[in-house]
């Protein structure tokens, strides 16, 4: 059974829904994430779970128990939203220690667990701080800590780390996830940057507009996304337009201007004939200047080159289309100039028949 259980949760405000026909199940210590565009309805979900909004139909069920029409303060339930919700007339103790006060613990009580909410964030030492002394990573760790002390049974963030810089963020992205790793808090975590939800999440499902579209792992959901959406918001793509030549149960083979590429098939229902987006991702794809023995999948022309410092980033003519190829910078790999034919190959399980 799972820990959190949304069953046929609809929330409607006007017209159309904001969140339609929503069936997720959570497991106790999952880092679960909600992925999808804004205004797709990841937060109004979260905010059903915390109990601010009801749902319109539909129920929400916390280790098997209905708390559709519980009130927040009594769902053990603690969240993090993206504008640091610390106040800034206290300073960092009396912010973390908020939650405690209200529920009417000893003083000795509250420093010990206040220390230890410090200690957990890394901010030992900045009790006596207020907001305006501490950077925006700063600030997420003591609206984190000022929820970790009350110990929820589950923790909410709404896109926590939006307001900060590329790096701070990508700190703040490893850190997240071992705290919660070393805790097993259940988390569901909302964003909308794929590479958050893929670096942190044990199971992520993708939203849009309203929907729950596919509910995997990283490795599933970058792998084998089941639409053109889910593959073209996860990652970079290469989608080309072809038809199904062959369908063999979860394989196949694709014909992309005029060439038969192999396949796997995103949908088992494909049928040969059927009009598919062929997609292949940049960094699975290896370009060489001259013939090699075996037949590449296609053949092409470099279009332009980028340079990326890890990486370099080609854009290829081919099968009528500019595909873009990614290529670790490194030495021995001969850097090809702009007109140069060139073969492009694969590996056959690389590429992704999409309905
Ligand atoms: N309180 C509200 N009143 C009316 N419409 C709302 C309200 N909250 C959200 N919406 C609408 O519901 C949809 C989903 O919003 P939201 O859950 O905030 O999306 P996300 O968090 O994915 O960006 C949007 O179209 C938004 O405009
Ligand atoms: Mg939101």
């Amino acid at each position: 059974m799972s820990f959190v259980e949304f069953r046929g949760v609809t929330k409607t405000f006007g017209r159309a829904p904001a969140v339609e026909q929503l069936d997720v199940g959570i497991a106790q210590g999952e880092f679960f994430s909600l992925l999808g565009p804004s205004g797709c309805g990841k937060s109004t979900t979260l905010r059903m779970l915390a109990g601010f909004i009801a749902p319109s139909t539909g129920s929400i069920h916390v280790q098997g128990r209905d708390i559709t029409h519980l009130p927040p303060e009594k769902r053990d339930i603690g969240i993090v939203f993206q504008n640091y919700a610390i106040f800034p007339h206290m300073n960092v103790f009396d912010n973390i220690a908020f939650g405690l006060v209200e529920r009417g613990e000893d003083a000795a009580t509250i420093r010990r667990k206040v220390g230890a909410a410090l200690e957990q964030v890394g901010l030992s030492g900045y009790d006596e701080r207020f907001e305006r002394e501490l950077s925006g990573g700063q600030k997420q760790r003591v609206a984190l800590a000022r929820v970790l002390v009350i110990e929820p049974h589950i923790l909410l963030l709404d896109e926590p780390l939006s307001a900060l810089d590329k790096k701070m963020r990508e700190e703040m992205k490893f850190w997240i996830k071992s705290i919660q790793h070393s805790i097993g808090i259940t988390t569901i975590y909302v964003t909308h940057d794929q590479s958050e939800a893929l670096t942190m999440s044990d199971r992520i499902a993708v939203m849009d507009r309203g929907r729950v579209l596919q509910i995997g792992s990283p490795v599933e959901i970058y792998e084998q996304p089941r639409s053109r959406f889910i593959a073209e918001f996860i990652g970079e793509s290469n989608l080309l337009p072809g038809r199904l030549a062959r369908a063999d149960g979860t394989t196949g083979a694709v014909e992309v201007a005029g060439a038969q590429v192999p396949a796997r098939l995103a949908q088992p229902g494909l049928s040969t004939g059927a009009e598919v987006a062929f997609l292949i991702r940049p960094e699975q794809i290896r370009l060489e200047p001259w013939s090699a023995d075996e037949a590449p999948m296609l053949t092409g022309k470099v279009a332009d080159e980028t340079y990326q410092g890890a990486l370099r980033r080609y854009r290829i003519d081919a099968a009528g289309q500019h595909l873009t190829v990614e290529v670790p910078n490194r030495p021995e790999l001969a850097q090809l100039p702009p007109g140069a034919d060139v073969q492009l190959y694969w590996r056959p399980e690389s590429g992704l028949a999409l309905a």
